[in-house]
């Protein structure tokens, strides 16, 4: 049986190489980190949730038309994705104040936005991801003018998307983080989302308990993080009922 290329490992995914130059497996594991992984623990079955739930979001983008890396997922905890140049930001869109948009400018926790803000943050667990300002972007030519203008409607697209489709379920989209890659088509390049959209990268609330279902329960130590995300995947219609978490990875060749 063949080794496959590890290309990366990060904090709550492994990249492999994929079958087919341009593509990428994309491989979730159950390990859980916050504060910059000050804080970190293992929660068995994570990764099957976080595969599936992206797979769903993904595809639902795909649908109504915006571009993303998802191609298909393979298995419990993996899906084959396109290979891209990621942009080293972090993208942030926020409906309601809370985490850092809190603390750093004093509103309180729930507080609705008088619109959709958006925020960027330099990609460097290094420096703990810092805020960056389209100045910075800019003059550090870590993405032109065209690339802000595309980043900032995908942004908007996906939060109008996925706040409805939380909000079908019950559930208040409070913000969330995407990152998005190049990539490149003879002359052409352009950009699409990447990475995953999961509990892991949005805040999650109960519309009607103010319960919160995303990675804050790890974070603040409120209950149990996977039957947080349980109850999004079944609220969704997205986990199948008998589905048992598989804990190694597996090789697609
Ligand atoms: O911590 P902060 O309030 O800035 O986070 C805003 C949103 O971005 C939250 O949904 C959080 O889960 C997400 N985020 C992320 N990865 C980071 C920083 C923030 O997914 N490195």
């Amino acid at each position: 049986m063949a080794r496959r290329k590890k290309i990366y490992e990060g904090k709550a995914k492994i990249l492999y190489e994929g079958p087919e130059p341009g593509t990428i497996v994309q491989y979730f594991k159950d390990d859980a980190t916050a504060f910059n992984a000050e804080k970190k623990a293992v929660i068995e079955g994570k990764g099957v949730l976080n595969n599936r739930l992206s797979e769903f979001f993904m595809t639902g983008l795909g649908q109504i038309g915006v571009p993303n890396h998802f191609i298909k997922r393979l298995n419990m905890r993996e899906q084959l994705v396109r290979q891209v140049e990621i942009v080293p930001l972090e993208i942030i869109v926020r409906n309601y104040a809370a985490g850092t948009m809190s603390k750093r400018l004093g509103i309180e926790e729930g507080t609705q936005l008088p619109r959709p803000i958006v925020e960027y943050c330099y990609k460097d667990d290094a420096l703990g991801d810092p805020l960056v300002t389209e100045e910075h972007i800019a003059a550090f030519g870590w993405a032109s003018q065209q690339d802000m203008d595309d980043i900032l409607s995908l942004a908007l697209r996906v939060n109008d998307f996925l706040s409805g489709v939380m909000m079908a379920v019950g559930i208040r989209l409070v913000d969330f983080k995407i990152e998005v890659g190049r990539i490149f088509d003879g002359d052409f390049q352009r950009l699409i989302i990447a990475d995953e959209i999961s509990p892991d990268s949005c805040r999650l609330w109960d519309i009607e308990t103010g319960q919160k279902l995303d990675k804050d329960v790890f974070r603040r130590d409120l209950g149990d993080l996977k039957d947080a995300y349980t109850e999004v995947a079944r609220r969704l219609g997205v986990m199948p009922k008998n589905a048992q978490p598989m804990t190694k990875p597996t090789l697609i060749n």
